[in-house]
């Protein structure tokens, strides 16, 4: 069974180039009515110019799709409100919001400024906050929404010179895990991509033949697949050179310990037993913690909880 988008309507910001222009146009093929949207800077987010975006649009168009380009900046949410505003004008709902704009600033954290932290974490975190706060009410009145944030194995595991970046793609983990829960009820789905690709961001990182193999066309169909009617749900998927993968986390069991080894000598002494991975879990809600902790130390204490 093909999927498809048809009657359905797409965002996807930095959509001129790399990832966003290559979800863009598979989105529009697959029947989707998409706004191309890009604010046409440098990779370090300087500069601005909407030729990427309507490029874009032309591609679409010439191959029989439907788009509009917006040249908003995702950092500025009197812009990014304006962008919705031209979807509804135009087509009136918003079915999918791909949030894939993002910049670069690296530097080691001892060589790195605060502005150009901040800069960072505007673009990539509240660039995704302000296009998924535009779009939420839309949604919820729809009862359909689906969104993907933009993670990154810099967020999730670490990259030499990358803490404003990776900090920011965390920061979306963290958005996703709780909208994840409010939008339930209204059919809103929320899930992350985690890719990894040959574009002008990792130009010169890559060798040339890795390069080659991870085009944003590998990577694509993961994104179709997270803001597809029959989409998962708070889902870190990987995504690279036709390789997919599940990036999750999770909690020891852990152990408790009795009051008198309740100090760091005692957490020391069961580190094993703390860290162990056997029973390791993904809790879906933070809640689950705490009733995990309490409900040990009340059957350690023989206390009966209600
Ligand atoms: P890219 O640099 O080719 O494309 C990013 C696009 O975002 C550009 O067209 C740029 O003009 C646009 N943009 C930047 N700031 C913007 C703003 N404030 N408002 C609107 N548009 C803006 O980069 P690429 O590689 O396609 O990255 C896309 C996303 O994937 C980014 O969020 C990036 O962090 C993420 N990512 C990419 C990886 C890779 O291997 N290429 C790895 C992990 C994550």
């Amino acid at each position: 069974m093909s999927i498809r988008y048809d009657g359905k309507v797409a965002i996807v910001t930095g959509a001129g180039q790399g990832l966003g222009r290559c979800h863009a146009i598979a989105l529009a093929a697959r029947g989707a009515k998409v706004v191309v949207n890009d604010l046409g800077g440098a990779k370090d987010g300087t500069g601005a110019s909407s030729d990427a975006a309507r490029a874009v649009v032309a591609e679409i168009e010439a191959a029989g799709g439907e788009a509009i380009a917006n040249g908003a900046n995702v950092a500025q949410y009197t812009e990014v409100e304006g962008m919705v505003q031209q979807a509804m004008e135009k087509w009136g709902r918003v079915d999918i919001l791909v949030n894939n704009a993002g910049i670069l600033r690296d530097k080691s954290f001892t060589k790195g400024g605060l502005d150009d932290f901040q800069l960072v974490l505007d673009v990539h975190l509240m660039g995704t906050v302000n296009c998924t706060k535009a779009v939420w009410d839309i949604m919820r009145d729809q009862s359909y929404g689906r969104i993907v944030v933009t993670t990154s194995s810099s967020g999730l595991y670490g990259n030499f010179g990358q803490s404003n970046y990776g900090a920011a793609k965390m920061g979306v983990i963290g958005l996703m895990n709780t909208l994840v829960q409010e939008g339930a009820k209204y059919n809103i789905r929320v899930n992350a991509l985690a890719p990894t690709a040959g574009t002008r961001m990792t130009e010169g990182l890559l060798p040339e033949k890795a390069f080659e193999l991870l085009t944003p066309e590998t990577v694509t169909p993961a994104v179709l697949y997270l803001v597809s009617e029959d989409a998962p749900n708070r889902t870190i998927l990987a995504a690279g050179a036709g390789a997919f993968a599940v990036s999750r986390i999770v909690e020891t069991e852990g152990a408790w310990l009795p009051v008198e080894e309740q100090t760091p000598e005692g957490i020391a002494a069961h580190w094993d037993e703390i860290s162990s991975r056997e029973g390791e879990r993904e809790l879906t809600a933070g809640f689950e913690q705490s009733i995990k902790m309490v409900g040990k130390a009340a059957e350690n204490l023989g206390i009966k909880l209600d």
